[in-house]
């Protein structure tokens, strides 16, 4: 699939084939994971600056000719020559029902704007940040995971990740098996570096190793006590929160229950939460 987008000068089309518009970036290479999971990377605009964690709007041209666009987290991190996106397939969605059939040398819509709360200005120094993630929520942090500006703020990093089922978190382990071995942060921070990130993968509906909502394996304590950590205490902890609304409240009382408080680009606090979707009614 390549798109046709409109040009600004219907004079000049040298070549069809080559972006036209300054949002249009090139398909670099499309993965699907499971039924209704996909990651792709684009080309990156030259003058995209943007913090790791952060969303902008990409898309594709609707029937109409109209652009169809959707906030993303950008999931790869702020150093990276191209954008990754992590994203969901959802079967009549406007978008992703066409975004799906994506492939290498398609073009994309992407408008260079990038916003979001989930970003490590907005939390107040401490030891451990934890990112507690349902389904692609986990994009915003497999940026900020793959910025060693994050281990350079924080002694610790846990990636907290909740799927209905299990082979939906094989995007989320590959990224985390990879970084721990990864040479320039092996380099960078020492051989100690894999110990640092720490990776609790649990499922709801199907066998596996980790069962369990978020909520109820922090407020049960069992995930301390498997990965050996003190509870969460508003002197060392900072934790970046981003699932379905239902999902973000009842993690922010939580956290609220532990003695952190939500901050934001404005007021930097001990956690920030950002909706994965809307929709649900909610
Ligand atoms: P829509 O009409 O947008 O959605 C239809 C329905 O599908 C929704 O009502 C909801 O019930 C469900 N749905 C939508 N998105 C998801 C999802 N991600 N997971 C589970 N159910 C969903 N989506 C991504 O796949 N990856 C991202 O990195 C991502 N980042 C986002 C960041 C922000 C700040 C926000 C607000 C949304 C983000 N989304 C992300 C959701 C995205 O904007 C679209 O909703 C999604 O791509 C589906 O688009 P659609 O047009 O096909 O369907
Ligand atoms: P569960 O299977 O117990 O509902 P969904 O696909 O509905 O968005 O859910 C994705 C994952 O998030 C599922 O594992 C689901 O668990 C979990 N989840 C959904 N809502 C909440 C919530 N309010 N609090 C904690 N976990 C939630």
């Amino acid at each position: 699939m390549t798109l046709d987008l409109a040009v600004t000068d219907t004079q000049a089309q040298p070549n069809r084939d080559k972006p036209t518009l300054p949002d249009a970036q090139t398909v670099t290479a499309v993965k699907h994971w499971t039924d209704r999971l996909f990651s792709f990377r684009v080309t990156r605009p030259a003058s995209l600056r943007f913090r790791s964690g952060e969303f902008v709007m990409i898309g594709l041209p609707g029937d109409n000719g109209k652009p169809i666009l959707r906030a993303y987290s950008i999931a790869s991190p702020n150093w990276d020559d191209e954008l990754e996106f992590y994203s969901i397939k959802v079967p009549d969605g406007p978008l992703t029902s066409k975004l799906q059939h994506i492939k290498e040398g398609d073009q994309i819509i992407l408008r260079p704007k990038p916003v979001g709360t989930l970003v490590l200005d907005a939390l107040l120094p401490g030891k451990r940040l934890w990112f507690l993630a349902t389904g692609t929520g986990l994009a915003p942090f497999a940026s900020l995971m793959r910025d060693p500006e994050t281990f350079e703020r924080f002694d610790q990093v846990i990636m907290m990740h909740t799927c209905r089922g299990a082979d939906e978190l094989t995007y989320g382990r590959e990224l985390v098996e990879n970084l721990r071995n990864d040479p320039l942060l092996t380099e960078m921070f020492g051989a100690e570096f894999a110990d640092r990130l720490l990776y609790y993968p649990t499922t709801t509906r199907e066998d596996s190793p980790l069962m369990g909502r978020i909520t109820d394996n922090m407020t049960s304590g069992k995930v301390f006590a498997d990965l050996g950590l003190p509870p969460i205490n508003p002197e060392e902890d900072r934790a970046m929160i981003c699932g379905s609304l239902a999902f973000n409240v009842d993690v922010k009382a939580v956290l609220e229950g532990f003695g952190l408080r939500e901050g934001a680009n404005s007021e930097p606090r001990e956690f920030v939460v950002e909706k994965a979707f809307v929709g649900d009614g909610i």
